[in-house]
C-alpha cells in the first residue's frame, strides 16, 4: 500500500492512436490525487500516433518492431529490460494489438491490465466493434480485465454497457465506446493502484 502520490509506476502499451493513453496522461497531469506515474510507453509500431502523444508529454518511449528481433521471446526480453530500468510496477495495455507472451506474463503476474471494446466474453479479438454491429447486437460495451495468455480472456475487473441503436454507424458507435473508455480506464487503474 502506497501512502505517496505518484507511488506506482506504470508502463502503457500502445499500437495505435493512443486516445486511452491520452486519458491516462491527462488524469495524471490534472488530478493531484492520482496514485500513479506513467514512466514508459511501449509500442510495437514505431510510427503510431500514440508515440507523438508520449513525446509531447515527455514520457520515455520504447518503440520497436518485433520483426527486428530473432523471435517473440527476444522482443519481450528487450521490453522487459526497458521496464526494469524504468522500475515499472504495472503494465497497462491501451490498444496494444499483440498477445502478451510468457516472458512478460511471468515477470508481471496479475499486474497486466487491458481494455477491450465489448462486453467480454462476447466479441473478443481485433474487430470487436465491427463484429458487434455485424451480429446485430442491441448492446455492446467496454471491459477492463487482467491479462492472461489468451486473447481477451482473464478475470474481468469492470464492464460498462453501451446500447446500439438500429441505424448506428460504426463511427458513431466507436465514438461512444471511446467516450466510455476514457472515463472507465483511469477509474479502474486508480482502484488497482490504490489497492496495490
Ligand atoms: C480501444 O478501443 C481499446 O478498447 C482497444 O483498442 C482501442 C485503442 O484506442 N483495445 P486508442 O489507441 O486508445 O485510441
Amino acid at each position: 500500500m502506497s501512502q505517496h502520490h505518484n507511488g506506482k509506476r506504470l508502463a502503457v502499451f500502445v499500437s495505435g492512436s493512443g486516445s486511452n493513453l491520452q486519458a491516462l496522461l491527462d488524469v495524471e497531469r490534472t488530478d493531484a490525487t492520482w496514485p500513479g506515474k506513467l514512466v514508459l510507453v511501449v509500442s510495437d509500431k514505431p510510427a503510431c500516433y500514440a508515440i507523438e502523444r508520449a513525446k509531447q508529454a515527455e514520457v520515455r518511449v520504447f518503440a520497436a518492431s518485433p520483426k527486428s528481433f530473432a523471435d517473440k521471446a527476444a522482443y519481450e526480453r528487450a521490453i522487459l529490460d526497458a521496464l526494469k530500468s524504468a522500475d515499472v510496477d504495472w503494465l497497462v495495455l491501451a490498444g496494444y494489438m499483440r498477445l502478451i507472451g510468457p516472458t512478460l506474463l511471468s515477470a508481471y503476474p496479475d499486474r497486466i491490465v487491458n481494455i477491450h471494446p465489448s462486453l467480454l466474453p462476447a466479441f473478443p479479438g481485433a474487430h470487436a466493434v465491427r463484429d458487434a454491429l455485424a451480429a446485430k447486437a442491441t448492446q455492446t460495451g467496454v471491459t477492463v480485465h487482467l491479462v492472461d495468455e489468451g486473447v481477451d480472456t482473464g478475470p474481468v475487473l469492470e464492464q460498462v454497457a453501451v446500447d446500439i441503436n438500429p441505424d448506428m454507424t460504426e463511427e458513431a458507435l466507436l465514438e461512444r465506446i471511446h467516450h466510455v473508455e476514457h472515463e472507465l480506464y483511469p477509474r479502474v487503474v486508480r482502484r488497482l493502484l490504490v489497492r496495490d
